[in-house]
């Protein structure tokens, strides 16, 4: 039954590609008319095909369809305004297998050989990975990191500052530093919700608010989407250009995993500027998001940045479908394929970062008292940063002492 749904599905799609597209002509279009003396020919089945011409066609023998493609009457079918209404009696399922194998002789006048693609397989398998297992785990994901998210603020509270506060400041980032975090977020919340609804607006928002709102809504959301992207990007390389220096992996970090960071438990391992979960948010950031960037502009460009075959390619050199126990992955992919691949990992890889980030916008926010301020003035107080980073904190005073004057040197 699912199997026909998806034929019927990819049927009438196509059905409607031909039709809307007046770039495409079909060499050989159906023909309507009623033959009698074809359907005498099989009085079993009134003229369709037989059990016969079934299997002939399976065991490779040549079999005249003709008589398929001069089936039916027009004048009794139903009106194509009707409900189920068709364009005709006529039926050519001949040509809906050729155009679905890709063996239709088609001409297009632009697009070149990707336009003449109208009916592919692929988009059934991509269609229902995105309406089910994409959405329903992703949407677990999110979901349940909120649920832990409550749930360790429950048992935890807010992580404060154990010592007094001083009331002197040292600089945390500054304001080119801070537009680039801001920058980051900003563009990063957009895209998130603005993806999120063009993937369950279908599902979940138009039974709700109505389909109209909804066109509106995932219209805008594409819009905002593809240019906000760009944003995205510029900050993206911003932050790694800043911060990377900060989040290379040192010896502290094991130290500082080992005590679980302090966020467990009542010490307070030391740690430079960016600590080892710090760290984690900022790789993740940077190779999940370079990901997503990347898949995205595969996406924003359709066709002319393949990505999968080469990667698939050097995995399967690598081994990596061994070491998974897998079948090699597919190395020869149609550009709609390369598409589908892209835009899944687009959609997974994002899905996993805003989990992360989720679980970075709790602990920069109501997770950690003081934080927020790092990012907010750019100031934090002495207490704060001796708590947290406290290596830190002795390399800006000792820059402080070594500058001219022993002035700090931010102010
Ligand atoms: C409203 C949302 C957000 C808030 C309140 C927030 C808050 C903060 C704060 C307070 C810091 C500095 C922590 C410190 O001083 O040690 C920080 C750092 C950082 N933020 Fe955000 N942030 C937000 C969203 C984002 C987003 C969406 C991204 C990336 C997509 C991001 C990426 C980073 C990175 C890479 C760092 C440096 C590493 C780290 O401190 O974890 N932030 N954020």
């Amino acid at each position: 039954m699912r199997a026909l749904l998806c034929f019927l599905f990819v049927l009438f799609a196509s059905a409607a590609v031909a039709q809307d597209n007046p770039n495409v002509r079909l060499d050989d279009e159906p023909v309507s008319e009623v033959a009698p003396a074809k359907i005498e020919a099989r009085p079993a089945t009134g003229g369709a095909q037989t059990r016969e011409d079934i299997m002939a066609r399976q065991r490779g023998e040549e079999v005249d369809t003709s008589f398929r493609r001069e089936f039916g009457d027009p004048d009794s079918a139903a009106g194509i305004s009707n409900q189920l209404g068709t364009l005709g009696g006529a039926s050519d399922p001949d040509l809906w297998r050729a155009l679905r194998f890709d063996e239709a002789n088609i001409t297009v006048s632009a697009g070149g050989d990707v336009a003449k693609v109208l009916v592919q397989d692929g988009g059934m398998a991509w269609y229902q990975f995105r309406e089910g297992p994409l959405t329903k785990y992703g949407t677990y994901l999110l979901l349940g990191t909120l649920g832990l998210l409550v749930i360790f603020f429950v048992l935890r509270g807010r992580i404060a500052v154990d010592a007094e506060m001083t009331g002197r400041t040292v600089q945390r980032f500054n304001a080119v530093e801070r537009f680039a975090h801001w920058l980051l977020a900003g563009s990063f919340i957009l895209l998130g919700f603005t993806g999120l609804f063009v993937l369950l607006g279908r599902q979940f928002i138009a039974p709700y608010l109505g389909r109209e709102f909804n066109s509106t809504l995932l219209t805008a959301s594409k819009f905002i989407h593809n240019n906000v992207s760009w944003a995205f990007m510029l900050a993206l390389v911003m932050v790694f250009v800043f911060w990377v220096i900060h989040n290379l992996p040192s010896r502290t970090d094991l130290k500082w995993f080992a005590q679980f960071g302090g966020i467990i438990g009542k010490k307070h391992p030391p740690a430079k500027k960016f600590n080892g979960g710090q760290k984690i948010i900022f790789w993740s950031v940077i190779l999940l998001g370079g990901s997503i960037s990347v898949s995205g502009l595969s996406l924003l460009f359709p066709f002319e940045l393949p990505l999968f075959a080469k990667t698939f390619t050097a995995l399967n050199g690598f081994g990596v479908n061994e070491w998974l126990g897998m079948a090699p992955f597919p190395t020869e992919l149609s550009p709609q394929e390369e598409m589908q691949f892209a835009s899944a990992w687009h959609a997974i890889v994002s899905f996993v970062l805003m989990a992360i980030i989720i679980a970075h916008i709790y602990i920069g926010s109501v997770g950690m008292e003081g934080a927020y301020d790092a990012m907010g003035s750019g100031q934090v107080d002495e207490a704060w940063a001796h708590q947290h980073h406290s290596l830190w904190l002795e390399e800006v005073k000792a820059k402080e002492k070594e500058a001219p004057g022993g002035a700090t040197p931010a102010e």
